[in-house]
């Protein structure tokens, strides 16, 4: 039916009318909210490169894990610094590290939450990479036992759920088969499965101090031109155990989101990652573009591309945009 028969502008005419023919819908109940836990009372310190983001310690934490509750946000995802840093990363397994306390403080306080832990050795090591380092080389096996203690560790603290980050072959495989032995099969693992070196992890590095000292993270993470190896990446995982796959950074991936999608049936969740949050957020500040139609523009082209879950920095303002009815 071509023009002038078929126009297609007949259904943009009203806002009533768009909403009736909108095909993607955000919701509250697909978000998770990070948060960073820091060692010590009292702290809700704002982050630099991550404006409206904190440092909280355990107890300003709960007070967050409160008002994401009555947001409808369902789930947090919390990343932790360590009181010091060594070549192994100990704070990361060690049971009163401040993620295994904000765990544990925070499901006794909010338990409807799901508390969900990154599971990564970077933000606790010195040199800053994700693995047990040998000279430059980043040794993969016996980085797995370390992620092994560390998902048990915040398994044992209370967490809902796990989430390995560090890009190791056979981590899945091995959280799960360890948490398994320890009587926790009940607990899932959401696989950071298609996990790019991308450049949009920066305001996130400099949040945790986790930026390599030497060398970068590209013989672990996935090289940005690959988008089949992802696939492939999410295959080995689910075969693994995984039961949610995750694809990241999301908005310059969203081929591979909807590649993903269609590879599996499995949930799967995309990380609008630092960076992501960080453009936006620096260009609103300039006055160069508007930040709340600029945000759930970007978060629903993230849905748009296949994703069930999405793991934001701007969950929280997202959904009170949502309760006012904002569109982009
Ligand atoms: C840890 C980890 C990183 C992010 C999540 N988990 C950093 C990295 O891999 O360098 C990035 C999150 C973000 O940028 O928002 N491995």
């Amino acid at each position: 039916m071509p023009f002038p028969t078929y126009r297609t502008r007949r259904l943009r005419e009203s806002p009533a009318l768009r909403r009736l023919v909108q095909e993607t819908h955000l919701t509250p109940s697909e978000l998770i909210l990070p948060l960073f836990i820091v060692p010590g009372h009292g702290i809700r310190q704002e982050i630099a490169s991550l404006p409206g983001q904190y440092h909280l310690s355990v107890d300003q934490a709960v007070t967050e894990a409160k008002a994401v509750v009555d947001h409808g946000i369902p789930a947090v995802l919390l990343f932790g610094l360590p009181e010091s840093k060594d070549p192994l990363g100990r704070e990361a397994y060690s049971p009163t590290g401040a993620v295994q306390q904000a765990v544990h403080a925070i499901k006794q306080a909010v338990p409807a939450l799901v508390v969900i832990t990154d599971v990564c050795l970077c933000e606790y090591t010195d040199h800053g990479h994700c693995g047990v380092v040998d000279g430059e080389r980043i040794v993969n096996d016996l980085t797995l036992e370390l992620l092994q203690r560390t998902a048990l560790s915040h398994v044992e603290a209370g967490a809902d759920m796990v989430a390995p980050s560090d890009m190791m072959d056979g981590r899945v495989g091995a959280i799960r088969a360890c948490l398994d032995d320890k009587g926790y099969y009940q607990i899932p693992i959401m696989a950071y499965a298609a996990k790019y070196a991308s450049s949009f992890y920066g305001p996130f590095r400099e949040a945790v101090q986790s930026t390599p000292q030497f060398g970068d993270r590209r013989s672990y993470q996935m090289d940005p031109a690959n988008a089949r190896e992802a696939v492939r990446e999410v295959q080995l995982d689910i075969a693994e155990g995984a039961d949610i796959v995750m694809v990241k950074p999301a908005l310059p991936y969203l081929d591979v989101i909807a590649r993903v999608r269609q590879s599996t049936d499995l949930p799967l969740a995309a990380y609008n990652v630092s960076g992501e949050y960080a453009m936006i957020k620096a260009a609103a500040r300039l006055g160069w573009l508007d930040e709340e139609r600029a945000m759930l523009e970007a978060l629903t082209s993230i849905k748009r591309a296949g994703e069930d879950i999405i793991i934001t920095y701007f969950a929280k303002e997202a959904v009170r945009l949502l309760e006012r009815g904002a569109v982009w």
